[in-house]
């Protein structure tokens, strides 16, 4: 299936609601929400621009993150249906080295909508990135996520990990001697390293902000039934759309930048045809055997601490 994007939402609508599998629209997610009709999204998940002066950003102020969030939020409750999910995925507004988490001002807007309840901070951790040399380089960023209502879908047999030791076994009590985790694995917690997409990752588009697909593929099989809609507002290179598409779960896009729509729509459609290119959340993370040239300590450098 090609994967074409549309510039009127009454269009990308109408193919949504002819249960399209896949919807991209051109366009400003804002224009397209007031006319996505309540309760018909089962999960979002998005990392939205961070306001700091991106290649897509106009701004690079705070103020604009905290005004664009008190638009949005709201509209996105309106559309999830009652037991979905909402997944913010950010960072840090970095400003003269001050930081500002932006889960904090994410979450003070969403407490306060009625129903709506975190379930997980999630520490996504990465071992890469830039080196800084007055703070301690930032490693890792957060998802939000949250229900709408008490009664929400959430799958944990869908995205067990293995256990560190399986063949551990309960050591008194009545089950004593016999196995004690789970045969099915484990809960993957709420800290999840996954390498974030650099230029070598092999997920590596021409968008300078991809979050990884595993990032998203957990979220999409553990929050979304096979049935349900995955909706990324501010879609860039698609990867949450990659993501449920490979699941099999239908996906609606939104995204201002053209080339990142033709970025998207390419992806899509190799998603589509069983032809995409995406790291497994599952595959382990690689560790140097210490043999490869950049492994070895050149003989100037001094010991460090560990
Ligand atoms: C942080 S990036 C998302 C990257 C994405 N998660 C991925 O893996 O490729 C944010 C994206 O939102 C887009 N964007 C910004 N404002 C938008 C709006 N009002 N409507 C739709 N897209 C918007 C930007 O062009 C950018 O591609």
């Amino acid at each position: 299936m090609n994967v074409v994007a549309q510039k009127s939402v009454d269009v990308a609508l109408r193919a949504w609601q002819d249960q399209e599998p896949t919807v991209v629209f051109s366009g400003d997610c804002m224009d397209l929400l007031r006319s996505v009709p309540d309760g018909s999204i089962s999960l979002t998940i998005t990392s939205p621009p961070y306001c700091m002066g991106k290649e897509y950003e106009t701004s690079n102020s705070i103020s604009d993150f905290i005004a664009a969030h008190k638009l949005i939020l709201p509209q996105i409750v309106r559309v999830t249906r009652d037991g979905g999910s909402i997944c913010w995925q950010v960072g840090y507004h970095v400003e003269d080295g001050r930081c500002e988490p932006l889960d904090y001002l994410v979450f003070d807007i969403l407490r306060a909508l009625p129903g709506i309840n975190l379930r997980n901070r999630i520490m996504w951790t990465f071992g890469h990135g830039l080196h800084s040399q007055r703070r301690f380089s930032g490693r890792h960023e957060t998802v939000l996520w949250f229900t709408k209502g008490n009664n929400y879908y959430f799958d944990l047999d869908a995205v067990r990990v293995p256990q560190k030791y399986p063949g551990k076994r309960h050591y008194k009590g009545a089950h004593r001697g016999e196995f004690s985790g789970n045969p099915k694995g484990k809960n993957p917690s709420d800290v999840w390293e996954i390498p974030n997409v650099k230029a070598n990752h092999i997920e590596k588009t021409g968008h300078p902000c991809q979050f990884p697909v595993g990032l998203a593929e957990r979220l999409v099989r553990g929050l979304c039934p096979k049935d349900g809609l995955v909706f990324d507002p501010y879609m860039g290179s698609a990867s949450t759309g990659v993501a449920a598409v490979i699941n099999g779960r239908r996906f609606l896009g939104a995204e201002t930048e053209e080339k990142y729509v033709a970025l998207a729509c390419d992806r899509l459609s190799m998603a589509c045809a069983g032809t995409v290119q995406y790291r497994p959340v599952n595959q382990p993370i690689h560790v140097p055997s210490g043999h490869e040239a950049v492994a070895r300590r050149p003989a100037h450098f001094v010991e460090t601490l560990s």
